[in-house]
């Protein structure tokens, strides 16, 4: 049996040198000192031998089983490091490198823009005013004279947020236009207002290079006596040559909106070809730029302003279009791409 055992540790360490890894480790230590190993049957026929046998055998075993546990022990703290190591080589990060401030990331292209816009209305007297994503029925749809079945709401397919109550300060949407904020700045602080409301806006449409179901607006809004369209041409056109840094006309054409009254889409002369005709432009010298019109009576009796007394204009326009325009971009799924690449350009 002495001799046996001999043969098998030797067979053991002969196993064990070829080992390089923790699997391969983890099956030495099954096979060669687990219940089912050959070891294990040693020790099980020690039993049968004589206690003179026993006497000698015993320690014998038990040498070898210490000696196979001390070397996976060994092993095992060996291997663990090696490969913790290797990880380590792997995910290694210098953290003393130094990161220009660029690396970090800046301004999105949209933001940039706004914050520019902002700026210039801001400058013209306009405050900027926020309003809520999640909107009531009311302010995005009724108080701006589109009532429940009014075909007008088509024209915005909307996500609702359900709810079963018929009461429309009780529904609630996410808000189709910034056209909202509106109404909430005139109930709350009543005339003059001279306001802008940048925001995100939301409607279903199916998304392509130039519509998208999330996007961005700047409504505008000015309260006061004696406003005509003339003040609403003179601000438009203020604002524009501002952000394309030359000279820009405004033409405006008929147009509906059931909050205005009259309404308006507004056009700007093309950036790139200055109104001689150009692809982006459709050979039409005009960029359509916006909604617009005299806020409608109806909409400001709602409000608890007098329209005998006060008028004013109201303006919604695509902060995607404008910045499109700015840089000659001509997909706006760019902006939501997260492409360093693309982003980086501005
Ligand atoms: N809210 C309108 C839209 O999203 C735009 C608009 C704003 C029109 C203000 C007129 C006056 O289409």
């Amino acid at each position: 049996m002495k001799k046996n055992l001999a043969i098998y540790h030797i067979s053991a360490i002969k196993n064990f040198e070829k080992i390089s890894n923790l699997d391969d480790l983890k099956n030495f230590e099954q096979n060669f000192l687990g219940k089912k190993s050959e070891l294990a049957v040693f020790f099980k026929e020690l039993k049968n031998l004589t206690n003179e046998e026993k006497k000698e055998i015993g320690p014998f075993l038990q040498n070898i089983k210490k000696d196979l546990s001390a070397k996976i022990q060994q092993k095992r703290q060996n291997l663990e490091l090696s490969e913790l190591n290797k990880k380590l080589e792997k995910d290694w990060i210098d953290v003393t490198q130094n990161i220009s401030p660029e690396e970090i990331g800046h301004i999105h292209p949209i933001s940039q823009v706004q914050r520019e816009v902002e700026k210039n209305f801001f400058s013209m007297g306009f405050e900027i005013a926020d309003g809520p994503e999640i909107e009531t029925e009311f302010n995005n749809f009724d108080a701006l004279n589109i009532p429940t079945n009014h075909p007008a709401r088509d024209m915005q397919d909307t996500f609702w947020i359900h709810s079963k109550s018929n009461d429309p300060q009780k529904n609630f949407v996410l808000r189709t236009q910034t056209s909202d904020v509106q109404i909430r700045k005139m109930l709350k602080e009543g005339a003059p207002i001279k306001l802008i409301a940048p925001g995100r806006v939301f409607r279903n449409e199916d998304i392509d290079a130039s519509h998208g179901a999330v996007f961005f607006q700047i409504e505008g809004l000015l309260i006061d006596k004696n406003i005509s369209m003339a003040h609403l041409k003179g601000t438009l056109e203020t604002m524009l040559s501002e952000i394309f840094e030359k000279k820009i006309t405004i033409r405006f054409r008929p147009g509906y909106f059931p909050f205005v009254e009259p309404g308006l889409e507004v056009d700007f002369s093309c950036t790139l070809c200055t109104g001689k005709g150009c692809k982006t432009c459709k050979n039409t010298g005009w960029i359509e730029f916006c909604g617009a019109g005299m806020v409608h009576p109806n909409v400001l009796k709602t409000c608890n302003i007098d329209p005998e007394v006060y008028s004013g204009f109201a303006f919604g326009f695509g902060l995607s279009r404008l910045t499109m325009m700015k840089y000659g971009i001509n997909d706006h799924r760019l902006f939501f791409g997260m492409k360093k690449e693309f982003l980086e350009q501005f």
